[in-house]
């Protein structure tokens, strides 16, 4: 059985600039919890200032309906995230950190080593309380400032966590550019290390290849898959990037690709559309799947890509 993650609430949500009132973000929760998803990524803990839209974490947590089979987590950067999280009762946590230095700079403002000091004490105390932890490794195949990341630097980052304590590892295409061939590299080098039941995927879907890498990811064992009902998300400190890849596309894939996925697609479509009214539904236009495009340029805009990725040269983004 495939265990999905549905992130639309923290990952879809965190990007929209409108705020969206808490009651809805708690009726989007609720709906997804009569989906059958195993997991749902409620909110995040971080800085009110670097993430507006979810500075509501603890009242959205406080006000959902659980379900018992379901796991409701939140994003935690800090010893600060994990306490709010505790007192508002999430069922396990996330911290994250990144295989490039210059997006980890920007997302969290320190090093992939400070990362993983800031994380000690969070791991240690979750620990204690009995709550999972979740590492997500960002930029696990291409950044967006440092071009494409190697299989070895993930690997990296990966064992590191493990060695932590981390109970899973979310390896993350940050930008969306990864290809099946590369996630299939990476698996190869992964999997020699770590055992396929505590990694999970996370796709965004910004070339329109994260069903074919989730199918690859499952060839390799994999079983744990991130995604968003929609479509939705993005991160604001990842330049270029679209959302998650879309649930009720992934379970309609996995389903015809013979793996057991126990999720209901019109009940989640039925949570999205209580979002409507802040965040219409539009098609999003893909470049062709080869396409050098990088993710800085305004390609998506309609306007030719700068080709700068293409050409080996990566560039600084903008100053966040
Ligand atoms: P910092 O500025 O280095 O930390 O932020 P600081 O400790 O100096 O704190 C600065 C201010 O933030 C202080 O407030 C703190 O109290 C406050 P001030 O004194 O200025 O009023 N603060 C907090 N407030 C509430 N909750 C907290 C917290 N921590 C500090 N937990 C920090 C470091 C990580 C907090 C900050 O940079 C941050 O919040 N960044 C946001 C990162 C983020 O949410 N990014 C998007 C999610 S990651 C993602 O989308 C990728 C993923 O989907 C996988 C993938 O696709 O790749 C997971
Ligand atoms: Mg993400």
């Amino acid at each position: 059985m495939i265990k999905i993650v549905e992130v639309g609430p923290r990952d879809g949500l965190q990007n929209e600039t409108e705020i969206i009132p808490s009651d809805t973000k708690v009726a989007f929760v609720n709906a997804l919890s009569e989906s059958g998803v195993s997991e749902i990524e409620v909110s995040a803990f971080v800085s009110p200032k670097r993430i507006p839209q979810l500075k509501d974490a603890s009242i959205v947590f406080k006000n959902i309906q659980r379900k018992k089979r379901v796991i409701y987590s939140a994003l935690v950067p800090n010893s600060k995230g994990l306490e709010r999280a505790v007192n508002a009762g999430a069922n396990k946590i996330s911290v994250f950190t990144a295989a490039s230095e210059t997006f980890n700079q920007k997302n969290i403002n320190t090093s992939v080593e400070g990362s993983m000091e800031r994380f000690r004490p969070v791991v240690r105390r979750a620990g204690n309380l009995g709550l999972p932890v979740r590492g997500y490794i960002s930029t696990a195949f291409w950044c967006a400032f440092e071009g494409k990341i190697s299989p070895r630097a993930v690997l990296g980052v990966a064992q590191r966590l493990m060695d932590m304590g981390m109970d899973e590892l979310s390896i993350s295409d940050t930008i969306g550019k990864a290809s099946p061939d590369e996630v299939g590299m990476l698996m190869d080098v992964l999997l020699s290390k770590i055992p396929a039941e505590r990694i999970a995927v996370h796709f965004h879907d910004t070339y329109g290849r994260g069903i074919d890498n989730i199918l690859r990811s499952v060839s390799y064992g994999i079983q744990i898959v991130d995604a968003s009902v929609g479509g939705l998300g993005g991160c604001p400190f990842a330049p270029g990037a679209t959302g998650n890849v879309a649930t009720e596309a992934v379970v309609a894939a996995l389903i015809k690709a013979g793996e057991k996925v126990a999720v209901d697609t019109e009940r989640l479509m039925r949570a999205r559309e209580m979002l409507d009214p802040y965040i219409p539904a539009k098609p999003d236009v893909l470049p062709p799947p080869d396409s050098p495009a990088c993710s800085l340029c305004e390609f998506f805009d309609g306007k030719k890509c700068c080709g700068s990725m293409a050409e080996g040269k990566p560039q600084i983004g903008p100053t966040l």
